[in-house]
């Protein structure tokens, strides 16, 4: 394989949201084969089972771009100590019909950034749950938990010093589990 095409889902839909910047900065820590798309989830009409049988084109194109990929990178903030509405809504999304699972088997890596001081914990940990759930073989170390303060990110949004080398390490952690994991 020359590239791996990685999916990236930022559970905010915030214009200045401190977990898309993120992505954002570690992106560009990513190895050169890694190619990187965000995908819209903002644009999902709310799950109904009833359209299973007949999905918008929005989801339509939501799963093939999900299907398309070779990893997916999940940032997200914690919303009232779980993942946002938001992005459990594109999981259920890319979870039916039932027996079309377009998660499945995809490596993944889950990190994210909060202004409270436990960092996404417990977002993350719920989202760990359902992507176990999906059958989603996700990235157990390094955790990452990061409470955003000022010079987090530098003037050209990268990750500031404090964090840097740290980021990286778990960049190339996650680059090795997204190889590891390809069939
Ligand atoms: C509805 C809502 C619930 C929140 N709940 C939490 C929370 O449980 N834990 C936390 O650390 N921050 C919480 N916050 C604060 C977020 O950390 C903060 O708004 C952060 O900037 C959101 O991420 P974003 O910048 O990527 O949009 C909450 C914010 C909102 C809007």
């Amino acid at each position: 394989m020359n590239q791996f095409k990685i999916a990236v889902v930022v559970g905010s839909l915030r214009k200045d949201s401190f977990n898309r910047q993120l992505a954002q900065a570690l992106v560009r820590l990513a190895p050169a084969d890694f190619v990187c798309e965000f995908i819209d989830i903002g644009n999902l009409p709310l799950y109904n089972q009833d359209a299973d049988a007949q999905p918008s084109d929005a989801v339509l194109a939501f799963k093939a771009k999900i299907q398309a990929a070779n990893g997916l990178l999940f940032v997200t903030p914690e919303y009232n100590r779980s993942i946002p509405g938001v992005l459990k809504n594109a999981l259920d999304q890319g979870s039916r019909p039932y027996g079309q699972n377009v998660w499945a088997g995809l490596p993944a890596g889950v990190l994210g950034i909060s202004i409270g001081a436990i960092g996404t914990a417990l977002a993350q940990q719920h989202l760990r749950n359902v992507l176990t759930f999906l059958d989603v073989p996700t990235l157990q170390q390094p955790e990452i938990f990061l409470q955003h303060k000022e010079g987090f990110f530098d003037a050209d949004g990268n990750i500031g010093p404090a964090s840097k080398d740290f980021l990286q390490n778990w960049v190339n952690r996650y680059a090795d589990w997204v190889r590891k994991h390809q069939k």
